[in-house]
């Protein structure tokens, strides 16, 4: 398969869990490089579902090494949690998980920070998941942050925490909410410490011997581009580099080592949280909602929905130099006489093929809008491209066009078989 690096090309929760699920069948490791427990990854084993939020999708296969890189925060009473949950499930949890040394540590004041910061933001929130993962981040940039290596040497990290709960009672009292109690929280940390210690590796020599040893290596985005840091909707973004360019630096693969990069979208467009979105429909939101669809698999919110918007996957080809395209969630749009797709932003008479990087810009683009014959005709049962309506693969094909890379993959429903291979 050669070394695979998924992204996610919208606003996140594109589907990247079932098509991370699909290309592991080919991968002998899955790294999740970025992002911590505010990813919700869902995964369909016929009619069993799992959602994973910290331990790499890969994790539902056998005989595959999943990876916690150096670049993931890790709650790691969470990930207890969540490793305690998968192996009741029935699944292997031992030696086929490994985690990163380096990974930061996310601590209880880091949810309270980001639930007293979204306060304080009133109106302006970012509807953030609460998981604490700007604040811990903050502290990494900060040279602040506790890692892994510290949680599992017992002397070093009581000396530290110490330290760290003093200096974040004071914040959170100037917050006016309640200081956190050093002893309680070393002690659940201590468990966790002593739970994940055996998972604890140096993952970066890992991963560099995997590479030697020829090994196919699939990077699991989390988020969606326009979560970046860097390059999303700032500041209604996530906290880390959700874009092809994290996978490097969240794992200490390097760049040369990287062959090709799959992009995954939805057939629209969904978002969780604040921020612009030119395409935003209700039609589209009211009929995915009635069917049960685009609730977040981390909160349980209503995911905002709308047309798709080929402005914004164009500037996801362009910034995670996207190979190849998996389309999900095609049978959404199965009802549809006419779908409407976003091929350019307007304000006023400048267009823009782009998205614009200032915000103020951003919230003030009309979408110009191309339309599309529905085939309205269920797809859920389809496994064969020429199978599909014709209308449907005009409309794939013209979505992957429009974004500027092959579509190789279009999935039909969330079972690892209702995938298309183009
Ligand atoms: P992720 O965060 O990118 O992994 O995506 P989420 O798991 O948060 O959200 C995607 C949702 O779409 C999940 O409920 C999946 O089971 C579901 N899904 C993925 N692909 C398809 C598809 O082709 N059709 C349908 N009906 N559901 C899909
Ligand atoms: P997956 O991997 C969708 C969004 C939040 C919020 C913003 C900042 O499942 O695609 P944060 O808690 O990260 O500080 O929140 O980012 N967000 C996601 N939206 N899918 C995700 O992950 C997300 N992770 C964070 O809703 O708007
Ligand atoms: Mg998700």
């Amino acid at each position: 398969m050669a070394n695979t690096i998924l992204v996610g090309a919208q606003w996140g929760d594109e589907g990247k869990g079932k098509i991370i699920d699909v290309l592991t069948g080919q991968a002998d490791i899955v790294v999740r490089t970025q992002g911590g427990n505010n990813a919700g990854h869902t995964v369909f084993l016929g009619p069993k579902k799992y959602v994973l939020h910290l331990v790499p999708s890969g994790i539902l296969r056998k005989k595959k090494i999943c990876v916690i890189g150096n670049g993931v925060v890790v709650d790691p009473v969470n990930l207890v949690e969540e490793i305690r949950g998968l192996i009741r499930l029935g699944i292997k949890v031992d030696g086929n998980l490994l985690i990163s040394e380096t990974s930061h540590l996310v601590f209880p004041y880091h949810r309270e920070l980001d639930e007293q910061r979204e306060i304080l933001k009133g109106k302006n929130k970012i509807g953030t998941t609460k998981r604490g993962i700007g604040p811990a981040y903050g502290d990494k940039a900060a040279r602040t942050g506790l890692r892994m290596i510290d949680l599992i040497n017992a002397e070093r990290f009581a000396d530290k925490l110490e330290l760290k709960i003093k200096e974040n009672n004071e914040i959170l009292k100037a917050f006016g909410a309640k200081p956190l109690s050093f002893k309680s929280v070393h002690a659940a940390y201590r468990t966790a410490g002593d739970y994940l210690k055996p998972f604890v590796a140096d993952t970066v020599v890992f991963l560099h011997h995997a590479c030697q040893r020829g090994k196919n290596i699939l990077f699991e985005g989390a988020q969606g581009t326009f979560l970046d840091i860097d390059h999303g909707t700032y500041p209604f973004v996530t906290s880390s580099n959700t874009t092809a360019g994290g996978a490097c630096t969240g794992s200490g693969v390097p760049p040369h080592r990287m062959d090709r990069v799959v992009g995954v979208m939805k057939a629209y467009t969904t978002r969780v949280g604040e921020g612009p979105l030119p395409s935003e429909n209700d039609e589209i939101a009211d009929l995915l909602h009635s069917m049960g669809r685009e609730f977040g698999a981390t909160t349980g919110r209503a995911r905002r929905c709308g047309w798709f918007d080929a402005v914004a996957t164009r500037h996801a080809t362009m910034v995670n130099g996207i190979d190849e395209l998996a389309v999900t969630n095609l049978d959404g749009l199965d009802s549809l006489e006419t779908i409407k797709v976003c091929v350019g932003y307007r304000i006023g008479s400048k267009r823009y093929e782009y998205v614009p990087s200032d915000i103020e810009l951003f919230s003030r683009c009309e979408p110009v809008y191309v339309e599309f014959p529905g085939w309205q005709t269920p797809t859920s049962k389809i496994r064969k491209w020429k199978d599909l309506p014709a209308r449907a693969r005009s409309y794939l094909k013209a979505i992957a066009e429009l974004s500027g890379a092959k579509l190789t993959i279009a999935s039909v429903g969330p079972a690892r078989e209702q995938t298309i291979f183009v």
